[in-house]
């Protein structure tokens, strides 16, 4: 059988650095790994809509900066098929078809479904559409014939939800046609914002790709470090200090000791730490930042790009979605 990668990330701001070395490096790597035949990546903007259906003003923006952060940062269009979501009705379609046969007690059990709820709770997601989100989700993958689907820890109920439904189709249809999707667990690295808190668009606290190395100098000189070091000569502790997880992807391992020692022995400052840290993130960041610029010169080739990508997934969602409705006798 074909070994087929899908996923997918929703619109709603500009990819930040735990996006980045949470997901879209992996999905690199997916790319280069001659072991799968198949990628599709896409903008989940129909996903938007489940926990912000009043909030679409700025979805078709953040859709084009996300892709220009994806080709910016990585993937190929030679190698992957880069689409958007709502540009493929089948995916809609098939989503109906799974919704009819998909138990509202495996919905309600999800964790993010009630997790979600508490954590959003100035959102209305009392909805039809958000509980049946991992049904959409399901629909993305199984659409495209999924064998793995690189996520982080919280999707993962969302996938085992998926290999449910695929079965369930399967068996009252009497057919294998669907394939049962596996997730692709993927490292999240933790990497707080620069207030010490989880980044978030609403702590005004996130590092993004598109930021220049200036931009990312100035947010990250005044980050927070280990409350205990007030002075320069108080010994502070790495595990204690958010600039230390920054360090952990950017600077190398030697360092790393140089920066251990350095901290916990009040021989080094932390804006010696910070300057070292920059150095690393630049130039790690270095050519998606240039490819940056010039692809936002050139925003021809980027719409050429997601005209073929969505042509692509479109030809191939149809050619499957009309052997399902073949399936279900409709
Ligand atoms: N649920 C994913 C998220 O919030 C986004 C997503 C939508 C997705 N459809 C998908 C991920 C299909 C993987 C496969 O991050
Ligand atoms: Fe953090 Fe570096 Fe300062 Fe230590 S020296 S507290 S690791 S910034």
């Amino acid at each position: 059988m074909l070994k087929t990668v899908v996923s997918g990330n929703r619109p709603t701001n500009y990819l930040h650095l735990g996006n980045y070395h949470g997901a879209l490096e992996n999905w690199v790597k997916l790319q280069e790994d001659s072991s799968f035949d198949a990628r599709y990546f896409f903008v989940a903007d129909w996903h938007a809509l489940t926990t912000g259906y009043d909030q679409t003003d700025e979805l078709k923006y953040f859709t084009g900066e996300m892709i220009i952060d994806w080709l910016s940062f990585g993937l190929n269009p030679e190698k992957a098929v880069i689409f958007v979501q709502s540009q493929v009705p089948q995916h809609a379609e098939l989503h109906l078809i799974l919704s009819m046969i998909t138990p509202l007690g495996w919905l309600e059990r999800v964790p993010t479904y009630k997790d979600q709820q508490k954590e959003l709770a100035h959102k209305d997601l009392s909805n039809y559409g958000f509980l049946g989100y991992p049904c959409l989700q399901t629909a993305d993958v199984a659409l495209y014939n999924a064998t793995h689907v690189p996520v982080g820890q919280d999707q993962v109920p969302h996938i085992e939800l998926s290999r449910e439904i695929v079965r369930r189709f399967n068996n009252i249809y009497k057919t294998n046609y669907l394939v049962e999707p596996q997730s692709l667990l993927t490292k999240v690295p933790l990497l707080p914002g620069t207030d010490g808190r989880k980044m978030s668009k609403s702590y005004n606290n996130s590092i993004y790709l598109k930021d220049t190395a200036e931009e990312a100098r100035k947010k990250l000189m005044p980050m927070m470090t280990d409350p205990a070091r007030v002075r320069r000569t108080d010994p502070g502790d790495p595990a204690k200090c958010p600039v230390y997880s920054y360090h952990k992807i950017y600077t190398t391992k030697e360092k790393q000791k140089e920066i251990c020692e350095g901290c916990t022995t009040a021989g080094i400052g932390c804006v010696d730490c910070k300057k070292t840290l920059i150095e690393g993130m630049d130039s790690t960041l270095a050519p998606g930042r240039a490819k940056r610029l010039e692809l936002n010169q050139n925003k021809k080739y980027v719409t050429d790009v997601l005209a073929q990508g969505n042509a692509k997934a479109q030809e191939i969602a149809k050619t499957n979605m009309e052997k399902i409705r073949e399936l279900i006798k409709i």
